[in-house]
């Protein structure tokens, strides 16, 4: 079971965590997700996450991106929403917007920061400063990994609960490994010191995702495929992610669902496109699919 030590996720447990939707639903018993993401060149990493988690079954879902982008953005979205907000010269997210942001996060259900933001200095600087605001759940991937692993004192500063999304060369950039494959070499061990010392979950992505809880909890993940070793299938996992905890998934449950469910996708798209042609695309797509097979 996920409350066992050390346990592969199946099936039957991650049918039972996730949400069932009632015939008295609205898109408010779903939640909203705001996703903070997006620069130029990266706007796919920020819609990407944001289909991932309408096809997770979030109600509404929104994303922040710097005004320069927006209208690229824009352009690749029908049913989420974006927030312009005042960017930098070269059109990252920079400090002016930090108020606005704090706000836009305030008033969603569970955040996401990350995807495509850029690790300019002053983007930099702005994940620290929402870090110390933020009170949603909040899972930080990518980009807003590197600018954790600048300075990891502020995740203890920060009051939400967060889940880190970390793949392997992320991972030894936040806990100052020489490499990827220093981590891979002991992943349950770098993995569980880390939860142990700053007290959030992490989800420590590769061939067998393994799932760390500050309370000594791990879980592996039996499924996915090498398929998935293809750009942007990571925003895809941190926008379901997002999603089942809008939806109102505590954070290890929202964690190892989407996790699972994120593998088997990746599985029906490697039947349906092969593991070469598959794309992050096809996964978004197939993950109506992966939950109809768990319902
Ligand atoms: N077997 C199973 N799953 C795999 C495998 C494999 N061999 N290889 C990759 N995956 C899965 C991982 O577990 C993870 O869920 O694919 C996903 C890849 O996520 P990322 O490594 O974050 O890749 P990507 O989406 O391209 O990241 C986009 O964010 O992290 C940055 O540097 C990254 O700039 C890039 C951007
Ligand atoms: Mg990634």
């Amino acid at each position: 079971a996920v409350d066992s030590p050390l346990s592969l996720l199946t099936p039957e447990e991650i049918a039972r965590l996730l949400p069932a939707r009632k015939p008295s639903a609205h898109k408010g018993t779903f939640g909203h997700v705001g996703i903070i993401a997006g620069s130029p060149g990266k706007t796919g990493a920020a819609a990407m996450a944001a289909r991932a988690a309408l096809r997770t079954g979030a109600g509404l879902v929104t994303v922040a991106t710097p005004r320069g982008v927006n209208d690229v953005l824009e352009g690749k979205l029908l049913e989420a929403m974006t927030y312009p907000v005042p960017d930098t010269a070269d059109h990252t997210f920079g400090l002016k917007a930090l108020d606005l942001l704090s706000a836009f996060a305030a008033a969603r259900t569970s955040v996401a920061i990350g995807p495509g933001i850029s690790t300019q200095p002053e983007t930099v600087e702005l994940v620290h400063r929402l870090l110390a605001q933020i009170e949603r759940p909040c899972v930080l991937d990518a980009d807003a990994l590197n600018a954790v692993a600048d300075r990891p004192e502020s995740l203890a500063r920060c009051r939400a609960s967060l889940i880190l999304t970390p793949h392997s060369g992320e991972m030894a950039r936040l806990v100052k490994a020489d490499s990827g494959q220093a981590v891979n070499r002991d992943r349950l061990a770098v993995a569980s010191s880390f939860v142990a010392v700053h007290r959030t979950i992490v989800v420590l992505k590769g061939a067998r995702t393994l799932l760390a809880h500050p309370d000594g909890r791990l879980a592996i993940c039996p499924t996915g495929n090498p398929g998935l070793a293809t750009g942007g299938t990571g925003d895809v996992l941190t926008g379901m992610i997002a999603s089942l905890l809008a939806q109102g998934l505590p954070p290890w449950d929202a964690a190892c669902s989407a996790t699972y469910l994120h593998g088997l996708a990746g599985d029906l798209a490697a039947q349906a496109h092969g593991q070469a042609g598959m794309i992050a695309g096809d996964v978004i797509d197939q993950i109506p699919y992966a939950i109809g097979q768990l319902s």
